[in-house]
């Protein structure tokens, strides 16, 4: 699994969504809580002074000086500060030794910005009747102290909620992208011709199954469609076949029981061969249309392809020496044997090689080759007859394509059609290449690659 996929999935987005608002409110929630103290902290610090300096001023000119050493004595956690001053600021007692600047001696409580006082802290100024100045402040340590607990709180939770997000996103987003992955396995299938394959669809019943489903029905419908063209095609070449073999019999009969000469003999002896191209192409039809309905393994066996070479050879030396085109077969001894259907592998084989002599002019010759690649063995038929040239290389696997070039020679357009439905079901791949001269084509005995 990629990160990058894992960013894409809208579980993960969601979640660092849900995450991100949730860090988001975490932080509100700490800030009005601190707000809120550092105000209710405040006045109470402002009632405080206040009243301080109420007690000490009604003390009188004579016993402040000693009732504010008293008070600064008493002062254990430092937090408070004391200072009284002569009318024109000379200090006179006190741990403050020195009058803010911008003290105004009005009796209010205000902040303290001095160095050396925690943010918060405040502070009066007062006036006495006899004409000192009285300063009384008080620290805010508990309000830093509480706002160093909040920053924390916010830092750490701030770093967990991003980790458990993170992971929480990470594994929300791994059980869909599996399935994802799943379906995707189960689409390249069907992109590669697979009709029966279906998408998996869970239990649960969520959007992905949704759409699996509606894929699933679609595909149902397609394969169903597929199925109904391909039959009537099958079933116009299997209703057909038995009136033609009436007709053939009905022709023989006539060729045989009269006495026909000359153009009329001819012309019965064109008919019946004419009936049994006709016969010889409803079959090769009928042939791929069952090939492809096979159920895929069901012969499947461990082959042994050098046999299957050697078979095809042996079957057509005779015609290779009538034709005067050399025929060899040219197999490695060593290539494992693969698990496939041992006769449909004969009959593609059988096919290219009469393709090779068919269409070789005498004097040519046909090589049949058994090559070890690295994915798995390839079986290669190469002739140095007329080829096939590049434009037409796709469309001779069409049925009924047969080049221009090479109408002379008898044929239905169908061989190579056969070869391409029995790849297609061994998930084999056929290929055509110019053999400079001739053609060479090869059948590579691998399952081709999910991508392609
Ligand atoms: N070995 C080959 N050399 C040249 N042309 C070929 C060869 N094999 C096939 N072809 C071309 O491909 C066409 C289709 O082949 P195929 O399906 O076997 O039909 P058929 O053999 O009945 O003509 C042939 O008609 C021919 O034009
Ligand atoms: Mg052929």
């Amino acid at each position: 699994m990629r990160p990058r996929e894992l960013w894409r999935t809208t579980p993960f987005r969601l979640t660092l969504f849900n995450g991100a608002v949730f860090a988001l409110a975490v932080m509100a929630l700490l800030g009005l809580i601190y707000w809120r103290t550092a105000g209710y902290i405040s006045h109470q610090l402002d009632a405080i002074v206040v009243s301080e300096a109420r007690a000490l001023a009604s003390a009188g000119a004579e016993s402040l000086p000693r009732r504010v050493r008293e008070a600064v004595a008493a002062d254990g956690r430092a937090i408070s500060y004391y200072g009284l001053f002569s009318a024109d600021g000379v200090w006179i007692e006190g741990n403050v030794h020195r009058l803010p600047p911008d003290a105004v001696p009005d009796g209010a409580p205000r902040d303290l910005r001095e160095t050396g006082f925690q943010p918060g802290a405040r502070a009066v100024v007062q006036r006495l009747p006899w004409g000192e100045l009285l300063f009384v402040g008080h620290d805010a340590k508990v309000l830093s102290g509480l706002r160093e607990i909040i920053v924390n709180a916010l830092a750490v939770s701030g770093a967990v909620i991003l980790l458990l997000g993170l992971a929480a996103a990470a594994a929300l987003s791994l059980a869909p992208l599996r399935r994802i992955d799943h379906l995707r396995a189960a689409s390249r299938a069907a992109l590669r011709g697979e009709l029966g394959v279906r998408l998996p669809v869970s239990r649960r019943r969520d959007e992905i199954d949704m759409l699996a489903g509606l894929a699933n029905a679609m595909m149902d419908e397609t394969e169903r469609l597929l199925w109904e063209v391909k039959s009537v095609g099958d079933n116009v070449a299997h209703d057909l076949r038995t009136p033609l073999n009436r007709l053939r019999a009905m022709l023989y009969r006539v060729s045989q029981e009269t006495r026909l000469e000359g153009p009329d003999r001819e012309m019965i002896d064109r008919a019946l061969a004419e009936t049994d191209e006709l016969l010889i192409r409803f079959r090769a039809l009928l042939r791929i249309g069952e090939i492809e309905r096979r159920d895929r393994q069901a012969c499947f066996e461990p082959v042994r392809l050098q046999s299957v070479l050697e078979h095809v050879l042996e079957l057509h030396e005779p015609s290779a020496e009538d034709r005067g085109v050399t025929l060899d077969c040219d197999t490695i001894q060593a290539a494992p044997p693969i698990f496939a259907d041992p006769g449909l592998l004969f009959e593609a084989v059988s096919n290219l090689v009469d393709n090779a002599l068919k269409f070789t002019p005498s004097g040519g010759r046909v090589r049949l080759r058994l090559l070890m690649r690295d994915e798995g063995p390839r079986i290669e038929v190469v002739d140095n007859g007329p080829g096939v040239p590049d434009d037409e290389r796709e469309a001779v696997l069409n049925r009924f394509y047969r080049s221009q070039r090479t109408r002379t020679e008898p044929g239905s357009g169908l061989g190579l059609s056969i070869v391409t439905a029995i790849a297609r079901l061994h998930h084999f791949t056929l290929s055509l290449d110019d053999a400079r001269p001739g053609l060479r084509v090869a059948l590579d005995c691998w399952p081709r690659g999910l991508e392609a």
